[in-house]
């Protein structure tokens, strides 16, 4: 047996100081129809029900409103969003919450709509525009208590300390990030994502995968936020097909809401990097499906910021594939390229950033909004805005 104790690297981060945010969990079939004693707990006035068309159509919506109505909840719905929820749509349900007298949120949907929720959560709390909460999230009021019960496996909004919203004027996505952005509570029920349409629960695992990568390699992971990106990728990386060709595999749905839930929770502490920063900037401009904007830039950006870091590299392989050899580590990066290149080719996922409509001349300033992306502090190898322009050029062309 090998009693050898692990060198300090494999500590990841060597036991820097961390901190490790979460919120209350419950996970299982059945979650959904918690909500409403979960809700009730908080004793508001009345709770404002954040939600899209699409959740409606699929009964999840339906199902929490009865608990509400079992727990004898006072509710009022907002469901006037599209995906990637903008600035304006978030300032409207600002005003909704205000107007109805809200002092409870309840979110049930995917990553835009909880974004939403907690966007609306802050902005009302602090009675200040969602966008100027980029100038800084320090000093601010702490927002109403907030309920998830996510509906896709990828986002990992219902756990993150982030939101992301659409400024519109500037066609740019912003993350922002803080303490307040944390929900209290999360119902994560694997039955939800049974009626994704397969296009999105592919787009949705790829961003999921994508997150327990970037936690994994940022210069922020600590040993507690490896655990769950290793795991995440675990999980992920043989269930996500069988997820996307087989709607009635409750198991892999399983696989895939449980994987997502601890990707999130890796990055939401650990923090993401350059593929996400790239992908929030061409995200803004296109208005565009998150996990199908990422795995158009992922070579690029990959290639670029992990160039450092075979080890790294080479122990997510290993918790993606538990067989996988390799004879040199030198080759770690590059067998890492290419599974995730298979993946995607699998999954009928975008190659580049021109199949997605991105133009030639958008290039120089998708590389100035990625620069000033709030991801890029966790990335490993910091870019410069030449590097990004050329980052850039190769994610639009190639093939
Ligand atoms: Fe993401």
């Amino acid at each position: 047996m090998n009693t050898t104790p692990p060198a300090s690297d494999d500590l990841g981060g060597g036991m820097e100081l961390r901190r490790f945010i979460a919120p209350e969990i419950v996970l299982g079939r059945g979650a959904l129809d918690r909500a409403g004693r979960h809700v009730a707990a908080y004793q508001g006035r009345k709770i404002l029900l954040v939600t899209d068309e699409n959740v409606r159509r699929a009964g999840w919506c339906g199902r929490v409103e009865e608990s509400l109505r079992q727990a004898g909840c006072a509710y009022a719905i907002f469901d006037r969003l599209t995906p990637n929820p903008k600035d304006h749509e978030i300032m409207a349900g600002v005003d909704f919450y205000l107007r109805q007298g809200c002092d409870v949120l309840l979110a049930v949907g995917g990553g835009s709509v909880i974004d939403c929720a907690k966007c609306i959560g802050a902005a009302a709390a602090n009675q200040r525009h969602i966008l100027r909460f980029l100038d800084s999230t320090e000093g601010l009021l702490p927002a109403p208590p907030l309920i998830c019960v996510p509906t896709t496996a990828g986002s990992g909004a219902d756990v993150s300390q982030f939101a992301v919203v659409l400024d519109t004027r500037r066609r740019v996505k912003v993350a922002l990030i803080g303490r307040s952005f944390v929900p209290e509570v999360t119902l994560v029920d694997p039955e939800t994502i049974a009626t994704l349409p397969p296009e999105y629960t592919a787009a949705c695992g790829m961003d999921a995968l994508i997150h327990a990568l970037e936690a994994y390699l940022s210069n922020a992971s600590s040993p507690i936020t490896d655990l769950y990106a290793l795991e995440a990728a675990r999980l992920i990386r043989p269930h996500l097909i069988q997820a996307v060709n087989d709607s009635t595999n409750m198991q892999s749905h399983q696989a895939m809401m449980l994987g997502s839930l601890l990707a999130g929770m890796a990055f939401s502490n650990a923090g993401l990097g350059l593929i996400h920063a790239m992908g929030h900037a061409a995200g803004g401009l296109l208005d565009a499906t998150h996990g199908a904007v990422l795995a158009a830039v992922f070579p690029s950006a990959a290639r670029y910021q992990f160039a450092n870091a075979a080890p790294r590299c080479r122990a997510f392989l290993r918790a993606m594939h538990p067989d996988f050899k390799i004879d040199c580590e030198d080759e770690a990066l590059q067998a890492l390229l290419d599974d995730f290149q298979e993946l995607r080719n699998e999954l009928g996922l975008p190659r580049t950033l021109a199949e997605l409509g991105v133009r030639h001349s958008d290039l120089s300033a998708l590389a100035r909004n990625a620069l000033q992306d709030v991801c890029l502090a966790t990335a490993p190898v910091a870019p410069t805005l030449e590097d990004l322009e050329e980052l850039f050029k190769e994610a639009y062309g190639r093939q």
